[in-house]
């Protein structure tokens, strides 16, 4: 596999064991659990980690104190502690001690967590066209999650946003490799934060991270039967637009195609019957269904995959065969304009591209203040990247210079987690054709779980139909599927007030 030369940057970098201080503003404290003494005392190869926290109480790009409690840190995982994953942590609003304990992840793999935190569940957003101490400047989120939930922002895995990897053995990651080092942090995050012990805790995310969402769960629940420390109260997850069963969402696609009339009845059926409802995985010597595919690409190809409202803004789309849905960041960074003569105000005109927004994003957290408020350990990121394109997803690759697609179909995981003691809630924005609401039903049938009070039923918010919802249940499992209307790929940016009453209501055991 060839190793990208970037890769090579990390060798030799004489990491600190912990932050220096770099503000009268920020306050340091390091833990180094009781357990984990001990544990020195007993293994002389364990070398002495620390664990780093900081309380950021104040932020470039926003005025005065920040009105949340927020903390950024790492925590390393795997052999030696190798990877350190960095984390925000934004303690709830609400009521910290009984709130539930989130982890978000933000899927590609490879994105940076920061863009959930300004693009989608809060706690912050930019101030389009704003600037403030020489970045974009940043206001507050009023949909935020944290006003109902403590929400730890991951970047994982390693190599993705501010995480890095400390020797250059262990920069490649895989879907199994990823899951199992985000459990080993959730569980020695809670270590770490012994007050959250008690909270629920659910793992969350969007999109790619559907692939690891199941498997850290179920990973957690057997830890905790195996006796791991400390037991966590582990309750469920939660996926929106989730990647399940790889070839089944992408075939899932036509029929999506179909059902928003982007193709028509008969060119549905004959595609269907020429291909034999496989088109993700299509036979190139099947010259019919081949020629079929064609046509559907021909009328969906400029097509915005995320949205299928917004104005196409990327490369054509070979919409289900080859399935490359993916966004071709390259080429949108080299098409947006400088960063700082971005247009004044917010764009959502006939030809807004959503993704040019992201650019106000890499422009703060690359800025060199912004990363010592963070405490960002210096050295340790060149450039902080919206995405890392050398983990990637493409739909039929089995890797990456960085990631190993090593799970097809995690529908297996969420098998398993419907014989425990475990709630689930899956999401899906009604308009995203890249992992479609069609295909997520389809995965959920195949669990054989019983509908109980909700089947297909509209859910509301301010007394509009804000999508509709279903409610299964096995035993002590409970999974609730709703779609939101109107919303794209990442439903929370699209339909922020309704994701947000959404998880408000499930989090208090409440119908949506
Ligand atoms: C995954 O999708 C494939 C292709 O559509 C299908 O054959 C398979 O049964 C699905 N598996 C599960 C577990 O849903
Ligand atoms: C669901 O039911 C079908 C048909 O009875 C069976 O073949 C399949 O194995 C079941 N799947 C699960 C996950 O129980
Ligand atoms: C469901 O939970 C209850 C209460 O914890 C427990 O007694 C019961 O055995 C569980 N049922 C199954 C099928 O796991």
């Amino acid at each position: 596999m060839p190793i990208s030369p970037s890769i090579f940057n990390l060798q030799n970098k004489n990491l600190p064991l912990h932050q220096k201080i770099h503000t009268a503003k920020v306050i340091i404290i390091f833990i180094i659990p009781m357990e984990f003494l001990f544990l020195l005392l007993l293994t002389s190869s364990t070398t002495l980690m620390a664990y780093s926290q900081t309380i950021v109480e104040t932020l470039p790009g926003y005025p005065g104190p920040l009105p949340f409690k927020l903390e950024t840190g790492y925590i390393g995982v795997g052999e030696d502690e190798a990877v350190q994953l960095f984390y925000y942590f934004v303690e709830s609003e609400g009521n910290p001690e009984e709130d539930p304990l989130i982890v978000w992840l933000a899927g590609g793999p490879g994105c940076g967590t920061l863009r959930a935190f300004f693009f989608e569940i809060g706690p912050m957003q930019i101030k389009y066209g704003n600037y403030m101490d020489n970045v974009p400047a940043l206001k507050l989120d009023p949909n935020s999650w944290t006003k109902v939930a403590n929400v730890i922002y991951l970047d994982a895995p390693t190599l993705t946003g501010y995480s890095y990897t400390k020797t250059p053995e262990v920069v490649r990651s895989s879907d199994t490799t990823s899951a199992s080092q985000t459990a080993e942090f959730l569980r020695k995050f809670v270590r770490t934060h012994p007050k959250f012990l008690k909270n629920p805790m659910y793992v969350t995310g969007i999109s790619y991270s559907g692939i690891v969402i199941p498997i850290i769960t179920e990973e957690l629940y057997k830890g905790n039967d195996e006796g791991l420390e400390p037991i966590v109260n582990i309750q469920g997850y939660m996926g929106g637009n989730p990647l399940t069963n790889k070839t089944g969402d992408i075939n899932s696609r036509l029929e999506y195609a179909y059902r928003v009339a982007l193709i028509s009845e008969e060119l549905f059926e004959s595609t269907k019957k020429d291909c034999n409802g496989d088109y993700a995985e299509a036979d190139s010597n099947n010259l019919q269904c081949m020629l079929d595919i064609n046509e559907v690409n021909k009328r969906v190809g400029d097509i915005n995959i995320q949205q299928i409202l917004d104005p196409d803004c990327d490369a054509a789309t070979n919409l289900v065969r080859g399935g490359n849905p993916a966004i071709n960041e390259n080429r949108r960074f080299l098409r947006g304009k400088p960063v700082k003569l971005l247009p004044a105000q917010s764009m959502v005109t006939d030809t807004f591209c959503r993704g040019d927004n992201y650019n106000y994003a890499t422009l703060w957290a690359n800025d060199e203040n912004v990363m010592k408020s963070l405490n960002v350990r210096e050295g340790t990121v060149d450039e902080w990247v919206l995405c890392n394109l050398d983990m990637k997803y493409n739909y039929g690759k089995l890797s990456m210079p960085l990631y190993e697609f090593n799970v097809q179909n995690s529908v297996v995981y969420h098998e398993k987690l419907s014989k425990r003691d475990c709630r689930a809630l899956i999401f899906s924005g009604d308009h995203d054709m890249m992992v479609p609401h069609v295909g997520t039903r389809n995965w959920i049938n195949s669990l054989n779980l019983t509908i109980t009070d909700s089947n297909w039923d509209p859910w509301y918010v301010n007394g509009q139909d804000a999508g509709y919802k279903t409610t299964y249940a096995r035993d002590n499992y409970t999974l609730v599927f709703a779609t939101v209307k109107g919303a794209g790929h990442t439903a929370p940016e699209f339909k922020p007030e309704e994701c947000f009453e959404m998880v408000k209501r499930w989090f208090a055991h409440r119908s949506i």
